[in-house]
This record gives structure tokens, sequence and C-alpha cells, in this order.
């Protein structure tokens, strides 16, 4: 006793020994071990926050790593050393066994190879389901690419959704999908390298665009039921940057269940009929053909030939989708607001103090120049402000912080939570099909010029949709009318 381990150390040693191959991989095994170790330990307590930690043990080190132990093994299996021993062939080992003096000898051998193997296969499940857990954290979905992937990220973590991982959305649950992802990913990753992404990225329509699935593990439409009355907050751009509001009663409706018929907004999601829609460009928003199946019944509704940019189409061209969550809620986290919308929304929580005249004006102002990256923008938003209220309003400028810095930083802001400069990405480039701005949005389908071949429709009927109670009302009036409302 007490001598097999030191014995087994020197013939695992002396193996190693006979191949350079070995030798090598043996020098990378001992360096990395311990570093790999530690690292994976650090980790798990989760110490270091930084993107690039995870990268480097799972992607880097754990994949060296594993090269190592290769040569090892592959250096062992390839030596022919003096005893030119063939180390895993029967030849040997009958042999081997045929000696009685030679018994202890293998017995070493096969010792050691188990050990190896199973310490090779422990290892290698740990690196590979680690490392595969790493890139479907968040960090390395929003972080590691991080200029590529900051418009995404940061609107992602201004939205309702930033508890939710991005895999959860982008990667459906099946095995094909997996594939797909790990497939567009390294595509991507690729074009990271060679720096061909597009700038904007375009949206994922045909690789990782969230399953409707995925949205009703948490959200069921045909739940819901009723109205819900929405209001909006807006400042005018008057010397009082005065509050007014939009009150609409929302026509949220049912996908129907058990019984209870489809109706309002959420009809188009229903069981009982599927919507198909024809688009003739990526981003989905010139949608030439509407088929609505209901049964057995099938209507069909065209745009009238007027409205059809005929260079672009011709018959059958583009694209046919069947109507899902996201060709209403295509913005449901990475959501971008316009310039109005983003200034409103920090003058309501008070990050710009709305009792500085005119803040609303000068700030969209400021905000709506074109500037080439985030340092200008800044730079450009502060001189300009405290230009023209130098000029205007000297005597907001008191010693130390004045209202006025506080409504700079929240101007920049909102300029860098939703312009991205770096990625192309400027008030606008992303569309939110909720509503109906600039004729997109509902109004590809709802504009009042798709029509079925007997005459019908797809309805324009503003109260089909929601009931106006108010528009840009001041904020007084408006909580009156729902106060009258509710006697
Ligand atoms: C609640 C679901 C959801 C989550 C969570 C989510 N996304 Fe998305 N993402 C979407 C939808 C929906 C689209 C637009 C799909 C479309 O228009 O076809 C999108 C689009 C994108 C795009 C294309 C650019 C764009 O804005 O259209 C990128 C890049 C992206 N997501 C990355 C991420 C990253 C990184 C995370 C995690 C930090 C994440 N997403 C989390 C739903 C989600
Ligand atoms: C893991 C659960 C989860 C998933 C998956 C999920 N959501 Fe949500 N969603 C939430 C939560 C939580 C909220 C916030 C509810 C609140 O604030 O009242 C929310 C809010 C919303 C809202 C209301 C937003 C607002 O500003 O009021 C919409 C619309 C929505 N989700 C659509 C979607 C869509 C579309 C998908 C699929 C791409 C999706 N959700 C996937 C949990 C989820
Ligand atoms: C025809 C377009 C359309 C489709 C398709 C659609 N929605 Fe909606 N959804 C809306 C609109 C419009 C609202 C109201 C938004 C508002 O008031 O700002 C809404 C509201 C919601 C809300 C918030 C409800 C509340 O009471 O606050 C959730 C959650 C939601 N939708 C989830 C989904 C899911 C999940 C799907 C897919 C199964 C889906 N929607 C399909 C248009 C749509
Ligand atoms: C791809 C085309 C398409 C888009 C986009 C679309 N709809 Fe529709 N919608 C239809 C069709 C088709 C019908 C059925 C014909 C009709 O009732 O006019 C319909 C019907 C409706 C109805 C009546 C449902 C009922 O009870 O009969 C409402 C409400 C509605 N849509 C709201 C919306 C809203 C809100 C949006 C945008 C968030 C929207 N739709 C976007 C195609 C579309
Ligand atoms: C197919 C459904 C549909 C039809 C038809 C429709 N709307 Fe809308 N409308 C919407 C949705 C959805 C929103 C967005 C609510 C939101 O932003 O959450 C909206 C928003 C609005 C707003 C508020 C905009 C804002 O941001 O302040 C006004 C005003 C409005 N609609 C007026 C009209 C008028 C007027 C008509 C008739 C010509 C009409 N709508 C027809 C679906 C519709």
């Amino acid at each position: 006793m007490g001598k097999p381990p030191t014995d087994f150390i020197k013939s695992a040693i002396n193996l190693i020994s006979r191949s350079k191959l070995s030798v090598f991989g043996g020098i990378v095994i001992s360096i990395l071990s311990p570093v790999l170790f530690i690292s994976i330990l650090i980790d798990i307590q989760g110490v270091v926050q930084n993107p690039y930690f995870g990268f480097l043990i799972y992607l880097v080190l754990g994949p060296l790593f594993l090269i190592g132990l290769i040569f090892v093994l592959a250096g062992i299996f390839l030596s022919r050393g003096k005893e030119n021993i063939g180390l895993f062939t029967f030849e040997y080992i009958e042999e081997q066994l045929s000696r009685p003096g030679r018994y202890s000898r293998i017995r070493r051998h096969i010792l050691l190879t188990v050990s190896i193997t199973i310490a090779t296969v422990f290892i290698v499940g740990m690196v590979a389901t680690t490392g595969f857990q790493y890139t479907e954290t968040n960090e390395f979905c929003g972080l590691f690419c991080h200029q590529v992937m900051e418009p995404a990220y940061s609107s992602y973590q201004n939205s309702p959704h930033s508890r939710v991982s991005c895999v959860e959305c982008h990667i459906g649950k099946s095995s094909e999908w997996l594939t797909k992802a790990k497939f567009s990913g390294a595509k991507q990753l690729l074009a990271v390298v060679l720096d061909s992404y597009p700038r904007p990225i375009i949206p994922p329509i045909q690789t990782l665009r969230p399953e409707r699935q995925t949205c009703e593990e948490c959200h069921r439409p045909e739940m819901f039921h009723g109205d819900k009355l929405h209001i909006k907050d807006r400042f005018l751009p008057d010397e009082k940057n005065t509050h007014v509001q939009t009150a609409l009663l929302m026509k949220i409706g049912s996908g129907g269940y058990q019984g209870r018929k489809a109706q309002g907004i959420h009809w188009h999601v229903s069981e009982q009929h599927q919507v198909f829609y024809r688009h003739l460009d990526n981003a989905q928003e010139d949608i030439t053909e509407v088929w609505l199946k209901n049964g057995g019944e099938k209507t069909h509704f065209n745009k009238t030939p007027d409205n059809i940019d005929s260079s672009k189409s011709t018959p059958g061209s583009g694209e046919v989708r069947q109507m899902d969550c996201m060709d209403c809620h295509n913005r449901p986290t990475h959501v971008f607001r316009s310039a109005d919308e983003a200034l409103d929304e920090k003058i309501m929580t008070g990050a710009i103090p709305r009792d500085i005249p005119y803040i609303k004006r000068q700030a969209l102002e400021v905000i709506t120049q074109h500037y080439d990256s985030v340092e200008n923008a800044r730079l450009g938003i502060s001189k300009g402000i405290t230009m023209w209220y130098k000029n205007s309003y000297p005597a907001l400028f008191k010693r130390g912080t004045t209202p006025l810095d506080t409504a700079i930083k929240g101007i920049q802001q909102a300029y860098m939570e939703n312009v991205f400069p770096e990625m192309n990405v400027q008030w606008g480039t992303y569309k939110d099909f909720i509503g109906h701005k600039n004729n997109t949005g509902c109004f590809r389908c709802h504009g009042g010029l798709h029509t079925s071949a007997d005459g019908q429709m797809i309805s324009n009927d503003c109260d089909s949709c929601h009931i106006i109670l108010a528009e840009n009302e001041p904020a007084s009036s408006v909580l009156n009318l729902l106060k009258r409302l509710n006697k």
C-alpha cells in the first residue's frame, strides 16, 4: 500500500512523455486546469460581471483545454515507443497477459486509461454544458458584441420585458429551433468578426422571430375581455409646456374561449379563423393581399391596384405569412420612442423639470439635430440648451446645480435611450406597428385600400378599434370627463 498512487503517476508521466504531442498537450492541461478551475468557481459565485469573462472561460480557455486533452490522448495512441506498444490493441493485451510478470503493468495501463476516460468525459461534459449555458445568457446576447446589440439591449432594459431573457423570446423550445438559432448565431459572430453586419440590424423575420407560443406562456388573448382605458400624456411646445391628455377606450376584445366569441382587437389571433397576408418588403409595411379563412369560407382582399407600386410587385411576388402577435406587437421589448414621446415621458417623470419655460420646444429642437456620435450629441444638447437660455432667460443661471442642468441630463438621456448613431439607428428607424402613425401599423390593412371581389373592405371605422374620449385636451378636463363617466 502507499506505493500505487506514486506508481500510477509515474507510469502516467512515463506514458505521456513518450510522445512530443502528449507532452505538449500535458503542458497545456497543467497550466490551464488550475486557471480554469478557479475561474469557473469565481464565475459560479458571480463575482465578475464582465461579459468577456464568461467568453474567455467557456469559449476560449475551455476549448483550449479540450484541445490539450485531445493532444495527450492522440499522442499516447500514436506513440510507437521503444517497446512499440499499440496500447489498446488485442495483440498487445494478449501478449501482456501471457507473461505473468507483466500482469501488474497492464493493470496499471487499464486503470490509467479508464481514469483518463472518466476525467475526459467529465471535463468535456462540464465545459460543453457551461459553455452552452453561457451562450444562452443575456450578457452573451446583449453585451458581448456591445456596439452591435446596444440598441436592442438598451431598449430591452427600459421595457416591461426586461426580466424575460433574450433566448426565451428569440429561441423557440424545439431542437429544430435551437439548431437554427446556433447556426444563425455562428453566422452573426462571423459577421461581427468580419465587420460585415448591417447597420441598423434588420428585424429577424426569417430566423429568430419570437414564436407566438412564447408570448402565450405569459399572455393568453383568449382570456382577455372588454375594453381598456388608455391615457397618453403630452406636453405642448408653448411657454408653459401645457400638459394635455388623449384618452382612448381601446377595444382589446378577446381571442374567444369556451364558446365565447372572438371580438375586438384580439379577434385576429382566435383559433376559429386565420388571417394571412402577402408583404412585398422585409419591413412588412407594404401589404398587397390579405386572406381571411373562417372554417371553410375564404375571403380574399386585394389592395386597390392604384396603390401598388408596380415596379416592385409582380403577381405572386413577396412572401405570405400567417398573422400572429408580432404583426402588431413588433416592439414589445425593443421600444424606440419618437423624439416627442421620449421627451414627454421625461417631463412626465420629472427627469426634465416642467416649470422651465419653453423646455419642451427647445429640447425638441436640440434633440432632433443630426449627430454623428453619442459624445457629439451630448455636447450639442448641452451647448444648444445653455446658449438659448443664457440669451432668453439669464435669470435661470444661478450658482450650483440649476433645474436647467437637470433638464440637460434628462434630454441627453432621452436621446441615448432611443438613438444610436454608431448603428445608424435614428429617430423612427424602427417602426412600431401597434397604432397607425404615418399609415403603417394597423393601417397597412385597415387603411381603406383593401377590398374583396364582392366589395367588402377591411374595416376603416375609427370606432371598431377605439372610442376617442378626448384628444389633446388639458389634463384637468380629461380627469373631470372620466369622473363624470364614472357617475
Ligand atoms: C419579449 C420578447 C423579446 C425579448 C425578451 C427580446 N426580444 Fe429581441 N425582438 C423581439 C421582437 C418581437 C423583435 C422584432 C421581430 C420582428 O419585427 O419580426 C425583436 C428584434 C430583435 C433584434 C433586431 C433589431 C430590432 O430591434 O428589430 C435584435 C438584434 C434583438 N431582438 C436582440 C435581442 C437581445 C440581445 C435581447 C436580450 C437582451 C432580446 N432581443 C430580447 C422580442 C424580444
Ligand atoms: C415570461 C413571461 C412573459 C413573456 C414570455 C412575454 N411577456 Fe409580455 N409581459 C410580461 C410581463 C410581466 C409584463 C408586464 C405586465 C405589467 O406591467 O402589467 C408584460 C407586458 C406586456 C405587454 C403590455 C405592455 C405595456 O406597455 O403595457 C404586451 C403588449 C406584451 N407583454 C406582449 C408580449 C408579447 C407580444 C410577447 C411575445 C413576444 C410577450 N409579451 C412575452 C411577461 C411576459
Ligand atoms: C391586430 C393586432 C394585434 C394582434 C394580432 C395581437 N395584439 Fe395584443 N394588443 C393589440 C393592441 C392594439 C393592444 C392595446 C395596446 C394599447 O392600448 O396600447 C394590445 C394589448 C395587448 C396586451 C395588453 C393587454 C392589457 O389588458 O393591458 C397584451 C398582453 C397583448 N396584447 C398580448 C398579445 C399576444 C400574446 C398576442 C398573440 C397571441 C397578441 N397580443 C396579438 C393588438 C394586437
Ligand atoms: C395583415 C392585415 C391586418 C392587420 C395588420 C391588422 N388587421 Fe385588423 N383585421 C384584418 C382583417 C382581414 C379583418 C376582418 C375584416 C374586417 O372585419 O374588416 C380585421 C378585423 C379587425 C377588427 C374587427 C374584429 C371583429 O370583431 O370583427 C378589429 C377591431 C381590428 N381588425 C383591429 C386591428 C388593429 C387594432 C390592428 C393594429 C394593431 C389591426 N387590426 C391590424 C386584418 C388586419
Ligand atoms: C384598425 C384599428 C384602428 C382604426 C380603424 C383606427 N385606429 Fe386609431 N388607433 C388604433 C390603435 C391600435 C392606436 C394606438 C394606441 C396606442 O398607441 O397604444 C390608435 C391611436 C389613435 C390615436 C392616438 C394617437 C396618439 O398617439 O395620440 C388617435 C387620435 C386615433 N387613433 C384616431 C383615429 C381615428 C380618427 C380613426 C378613424 C379615421 C382611427 N384612429 C382608426 C387603432 C385604430
